[in-house]
């Protein structure tokens, strides 16, 4: 049997505005990423999945689309996609977009359509509601950026809900003429040659059918940000979503010649463990890779770090492949969680773990959140709960490619500002550096390459003591160590009989490893992978 595409790769994540600007707009764009191919290409990644690029009003940065089967002129043409297709194909690159199907924005036609009366014809492609009798809105259900989620239309005197902005209505997924219409826009990309989607707030599709309200959050405390005062009990994760997703999957795999040209599918899922592998779905019907975003909040600490890596791989339903994310457009960045020497320890966990990795853009560089002045803020949720840290400017600054002026991002002011040291930490910079952050994630991914037992093999903790956390990965007679500090002193790890003479592979630092007997040292944040 051979391993799917997906199992072994690694895949890219292109927050398409901030990678690069091709015609001096200031707004990255689909010829910039594609001047970038070989960039990609050489660090050693397998696959990209670039967030939205359908034309937009921009309200949620894509997130709010008004026409799934287009581009935004912002980001080029449909005729640019099949460009950047062909030649990420031709550097044997798959490409995943993003698959919006939650909602759409305010300007669809669809929505247009459907707010224009009562009775029109996709009146029911959205989710209509009178208001609660003292005239308010039908429930408590809160928008994910704060606020009711029912907006009120005054012309047709009812409320539309939306999980996230008022300009992103959600859509009615029990509607079979909406599931018809979504399935329509996979299809309109498959079709095109992506190689899979990312599903946008996938949990978020189905809503309990009478809209209880939902029960109030006992640990809600206003910094959490105001989502958090109620608990998403029956707007979110509703048994039908699973037959939907199912209903995808079968799409995806329609498009599959046996087993080759297999097309993939992530979920976007923040949900605790056990709902969470239920995406997987009954007889593995569901998503390919339901998104795992555990490491993100997790603290950095060897014994709770193995115990929820052990939970996860317990969790998953047999045959069931993981996932494993360090950062993502909307969460901090890991440098800035960790700081730059152990955000290199976490870039060798994420990529010796057992399951495919997502990889943020600009992690590999070790980039931090850049400093957004408020007069500068840019996303929506910032902007309606401002403060409390919930902003995604941040992460979302232009990837820093050199040492000229907008760090060769552009050669016009960039949408948001460049980190404050692009002027260091950049690619041609950092390319230069044998012991750079970028020189590390480029050899980490070649020894990964090079590794069945790391992108395929199985997976066993080892027993280790205080900061240390370490496991083996093995394929067939390939016995591979790795090795992490994740403290600020220096460890000793005793490594297994079987692992007698092993060798260094790889170290976060630019020194070898000390192995003395049986006993591997260890500095402050010092990691290693060791073949047995
Ligand atoms: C997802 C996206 C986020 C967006 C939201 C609404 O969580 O990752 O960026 O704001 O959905 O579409
Ligand atoms: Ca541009």
């Amino acid at each position: 049997m051979t391993t799917p595409w997906w199992q072994s790769s690694v895949i890219y994540q292109i927050y398409p505005r901030s990678f690069q600007d091709a015609n001096g707009d200031g707004i990255g764009d689909l010829k910039g990423i594609t001047q970038r191919l070989d960039y990609l290409g050489g660090l050693g990644i397998d696959a990209i999945w670039i967030s939205p690029i359908y034309p937009s009003p921009m309200a949620d940065f894509g997130y709010d689309v008004a026409d799934h089967c287009d581009v935004d002129p912002r980001f080029g043409t449909l005729a640019d996609f099949d460009e950047l297709l062909a030649q990420a194909h031709a550097r044997g690159l798959k490409v995943l977009l993003d698959f919006v199907p939650n909602h759409t924005s305010d300007r669809h036609a669809w929505f247009a359509e459907s707010r224009s009366s009562r009775d029109a014809a996709k009146r029911d492609w959205y989710l209509w509601c009178d208001p609660a009798p003292n005239g308010g809105p039908p429930n408590n259900w809160i928008s994910d950026f704060g606020g009711s989620a029912w907006a009120w239309d005054e012309t047709s005197g009812q409320y539309y809900y939306h999980a996230f902005l008022k300009e992103q209505p959600d859509l009615n997924w029990r509607n079979p003429a909406v599931q018809a219409a979504m399935y329509e826009v996979m299809r309109f990309w498959f079709d095109r040659g992506v190689d899979g989607f990312r599903i946008d707030v996938l949990w978020h599709l189905i809503k309990a059918a009478d809209f209880p309200d939902n029960p109030p959050n006992p640990a809600y405390r206003p910094a959490m940000g105001e989502m958090h005062r109620v608990l998403q009990l029956h707007s979110t994760d509703q048994p039908e979503v699973h037959a939907l997703a199912a209903e995808m999957r079968a799409i995806a795999d329609s498009y599959g010649i046996a087993g080759l040209c297999e097309r993939v599918l992530l979920g976007e899922i923040y949900l605790p463990i056990d709902p969470l592998m239920h995406y997987y779905g009954q007889e593995h019907a569901g998503v390919h890779l339901p998104l795992n975003f555990l490491l993100i909040d997790a603290p950095w600490q060897a014994g709770a770090l193995a115990d929820l890596i052990a939970g996860y791989e317990a969790a998953l339903p047999p045959a069931a492949w993981p996932n494993w994310v360090l950062g993502n457009h909307d969460r901090p960045r890991i440098a800035r969680k960790l700081g730059e020497a152990k955000a290199r320890i976490a870039a060798m966990l994420l990529l010796t773990l057992r399951g495919t990795p997502t990889l943020y853009y600009g992690d590999e560089l070790g980039l931090n959140d850049a400093k957004i002045p408020p007069s500068q803020v840019q996303d929506p949720r910032e902007l309606r709960e401002p403060g409390l840290g919930l902003g995604r400017d941040p992460v979302r600054s232009p990837m820093p490619w050199d040492g000229s002026e907008n760090a060769g991002f552009s050669t016009a002011p960039p949408w948001l500002p460049l980190n404050a040291d692009c002027h260091l930490r950049n690619v041609a910079e950092m390319t230069g550096e044998r012991a750079s952050i970028l020189a590390l994630y480029r050899r980490l991914l070649a020894v990964r390459r090079a590794h069945p037992a790391l992108a395929i093999g199985a997976f066993a903790l080892l027993d280790s003591a205080g900061d240390v956390l370490a496991y083996e990965r093995r394929h067939g007679t390939q016995r591979l160590i790795v090795a992490l500090n994740l403290g600020t002193d220096a460890q000793r790890l005793e490594l297994p009989d079987w692992a007698s003479g092993c060798r260094l592979l790889l170290s976060t630092t630019a020194e070898a490893l000390l192995i003395e007997n049986n006993m591997l040292l260890l500095r402050a944040d010092e990691g290693g992978v060791l073949a047995a």
